[in-house]
């Protein structure tokens, strides 16, 4: 690890793989126009050939040196904003190689604005492949340390640039049917670019709702279940909490993190990511995280952290409560839809807890109800219900939801690709782990 660009360029002439440090995140860069080197890239970020890498360049005469032409748009958008944190994808030239643009018609290009690349890319006789420097689907580094972390031993070099500072990655735009895209929302806000364009700019929407949810497009994911979209996060036990802001009166939780101090998206985007990293060294078992507003970068910090996300259920018992407390509870986890698999959807001793009750009660308080005794077909209704990453909760007739012998569907659940949480009447989530086999299938 060192600052040393010299060195830095030695390796990478001899077609080896090094993390570069960007204004965005750290990238892990190879020589762009060696198959063999980028080849390296791939196979050390277990990445699939078929999710292409950005070229990084000097600035706009070594984009034309590769034989791309840049049609009106991408000049504008470079005057503006090279060197900075804006990809574009353009026409490909026949100097790259297959390998970079895994064999699409575009290739996309950007120049990072830091001094240390910046010096090694113009001493460079050619462009750096570099994608962000962690495992496929991990969350992206933001200092040296990170990338340590990651591929100490395995890559021989880290030139190291400090913290980076935007801390989330560049916006990618590109042009389709004579209409301009962003593919993905980051640093350059679309409004800041309709400024440069004098025209509306879209952006190619993701679709938090997955075809199938064990294909649920994660990304950016710490290597424990993280839940996004919380007005106010409870403060678990067993979790690291999240804040875009702090409360007025700071929480004693011992692992809660504030993204902005200033009340300020770029404050918590350039935080984001060492957050997360932090949380995941933590000795908790999940991570629970507030909203962010949508203003700016905000619409960037969304899409990572609903990627981020993992594919949620709740599930909650009903006899031991009074409705009250039944109602703190989905008031708590802030429960979205309550689907009911109880074999009978009505109960003597606690009337409210019958269907008509609840349809009408949950109802007048802004939550869905639905009586879905067959469970044969259940994930398909649960994504039938859920717009992605809202919280659904499965009613069961005990009031330990993990004792409820309905249950043991769980693990078709989780083979599906979702982590269950159990609300318990103590007011705590638990995480459920093992497959529940109380044998009660059998014996009833
Ligand atoms: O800020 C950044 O862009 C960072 C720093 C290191 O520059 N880089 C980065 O690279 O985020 P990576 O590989 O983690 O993400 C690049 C994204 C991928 O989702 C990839 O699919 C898309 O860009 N991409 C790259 N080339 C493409 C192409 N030719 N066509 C379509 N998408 C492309
Ligand atoms: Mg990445």
């Amino acid at each position: 690890m060192s600052k040393d660009v010299e060195m830095a360029a030695t390796f990478l002439e001899r077609g080896e793989v090094i993390a570069i440090p960007t204004e965005t995140v750290y990238g892990l860069a190879a020589n762009g126009l060696s198959l063999e080197a980028v080849k390296k890239i791939f196979l050390l970020k277990n990445r699939p050939f078929s999710d292409p890498l950005i070229l990084h360049v000097g600035g706009m005469e070594a984009v034309e040196a590769l034989g791309i032409s840049l049609p009106l748009w991408a000049r504008q958008l470079i005057h503006r904003f090279w060197p900075g944190p804006l990809t574009l994808l353009l026409p490909k030239s026949s100097l790259i190689p297959e390998i970079v643009t895994a064999g699409l018609p575009r290739v996309a290009v950007r120049a990072p604005n830091h001094p240390l690349t910046q010096a090694l890319l113009q001493r460079l006789p050619f462009p750096l492949a570099a994608p962000s420097a962690n495992p496929f689907g991990a969350i992206s580094p933001t200092t040296a340390e990170h990338v340590y972390r990651y591929f100490a031993g395995k890559i021989p070099f880290i030139l190291e640039g400090g913290e980076c500072e935007a801390g989330i990655e560049s916006t990618i735009i590109g042009e389709e049917n004579g209409r301009l895209l962003i593919y993905r929302p980051g640093v350059v806000s679309k409004e800041e670019i309709e400024k440069v364009i004098g025209e509306r700019v879209f952006t190619k929407s993701f679709s938090p709702k997955p075809e199938v949810p064990g294909q649920f497009p994660r990304h950016y994911a710490p290597r424990k279940p993280l839940l996004y979209g919380w007005q106010s996060p409870p403060l678990e036990p067993h979790a690291s909490v999240v804040l875009f802001r702090p409360p007025s009166s700071l929480p004693s939780h011992r692992y809660v993190h504030f993204l902005s101090y200033e009340d300020n998206v770029e404050e918590a985007a350039s935080r984001l990511y060492a957050t997360l990293h932090n949380c995941e060294q933590e000795p908790t078992e999940f991570i629970l995280v507030q909203t962010i507003p949508l203003d700016g970068i905000g619409e960037a910090l969304n899409d990572r952290l609903r990627r981020a996300a993992t594919p949620s259920l709740f599930t909650i018992g009903h006899s031991n409560h009074r409705w009250e407390d039944f109602m703190d509870l989905l008031r708590r986890y802030e429960i979205a839809a309550i689907i009911d698999i109880r074999k009978h959807p009505y109960s003597p001793k606690f009337p409210h807890f019958s269907q008509s009750f609840l349809q009408k009660d949950l109802y007048e308080n802004g939550i869905m109800y639905e009586w879905q005794p067959n469970l044969s077909n259940l994930v398909q209704k649960i994504e039938r219900i859920s717009k992605g990453y809202e919280r659904i909760a499965l009613l069961c007739a005990e009031g330990e939801p993990n004792r409820c012998h309905r249950f043991r569907l769980s693990d078709e659940l989780t083979q599906a690709g979702y982590t269950i949480f159990h609300i318990l009447p103590e007011k705590r989530l638990q995480l459920h782990r093992a497959p529940i086999s109380l044998g009660l299938e059998e014996r009833i």
